[in-house]
């Protein structure tokens, strides 16, 4: 059977605790450097990416496989020429033992799947998912704090953040985990989702003001208004700055609070907050390559 990544609803709490546990040995440098030797992974980028991207390539090289990668792939690749996802998932997989996929549409990566021969790994669709942040997000909240019964609030754009959306799924299975939903009205979590969260006993709360939130929580995850999902400058203006951490909000939150953020920020935690020891956005990035690295080894594993 191959192990495709579309979803974070498809990671059991089993599979999380031997992605997370390998994460941790990978972390503590204890890992075999050629685990992946002879093996290729395609990165087949249809929408920008930093640390995705490059977390990925960097934990395939360090395991001994290799990379081909069309990094702008509206561009450069063959797409531009008219040719279909579908067709360029025919050809690639016949290239790669893997296939990591951002595209700029929701379910891509599952329409991908049907196709492949290959794993499928969504590293983003759209406003849909984003299922291998979701996993580095959880392992740093669990580095950090305990799991059941944790307090989190979620701040800015929940209806187009994918990182909200996959990261809500894996917290579903955990006990008792209250989620405070921070976000204007009309950018709120979308309400199937909700229903599905509630369905499987997650506890959501919503709010539009910030302030407010951040008395109780032990994890506060700020995200980014996604600019690219509005259909004009107007209306995306409406929301661009409503919620920012600034050293003076940050005051308000309990001592061993951590601060999360999937980044790139544009300006939704001030410069002066990375100070505080309780900023572990740069953090939570680094864990990206160990966490990658693990579930390299785990779909490799597994198929
Ligand atoms: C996120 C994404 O692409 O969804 N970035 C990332 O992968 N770390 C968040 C964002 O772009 O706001």
């Amino acid at each position: 059977m191959i192990t495709h990544i579309t979803t974070a609803a498809k990671f059991s709490k089993e599979d999380i605790k031997a992605i997370f546990s390998l994460s941790e040995k990978i972390k503590s440098q204890k890992f075999n450097k050629k685990l992946l030797a002879g093996k290729v992974m395609a990165t087949l980028f249809y929408e920008p990416s930093t640390r995705t991207r490059l977390s990925f390539e960097s934990a395939m090289i360090r395991l001994g496989g290799s990379v081909i990668s069309t990094e702008n792939a509206s561009e450069f690749s063959s797409a531009v020429k008219g040719e279909t996802l579908e067709d360029t998932i025919r050809i690639v997989h016949s290239y790669a033992d893997v296939i990591v996929l951002r595209h700029f549409s929701k379910g891509a990566s599952e329409i991908a799947s049907k196709i492949s021969a290959v794993p499928i790994v969504n590293a983003g669709d759209g406003a849909g998912e984003h299922p291998t942040q979701a996993l580095l997000d959880l392992f740093t909240i669990c580095e950090n704090k305990n799991i059941n019964g944790l307090k989190i609030a979620m701040v800015g754009d929940l209806k187009f953040g994918r990182t909200i959306h996959s990261l809500l799924k894996l917290l579903s299975l955990y006990k008792d985990v209250e989620v405070k939903l921070v976000a204007p009205n009309l950018l709120g979590l979308p309400s199937s989702l909700k229903l599905e969260l509630s369905q499987k006993g997650l506890h959501l709360e919503e709010s539009e003001n910030l302030k407010d939130s951040l008395f109780r929580s032990d994890v506060l995850y700020m995200t980014r208004v996604q600019k690219e999902r509005f259909t004009s400058e107007k209306e995306y203006k409406k929301y661009f700055g409503k919620y920012i951490l600034t050293k003076e909000l940050a005051r308000k939150m309990k001592k061993d609070a951590i601060i999360m953020h999937p980044l790139p920020r544009v300006n939704e935690i001030a410069p002066e907050v990375d100070k505080d020891p309780r900023a572990f956005y740069f953090m939570q990035a680094k864990n990206g390559l160990f966490v990658r690295m693990a579930l390299l080894s785990w779909i490799f594993h597994k198929s």
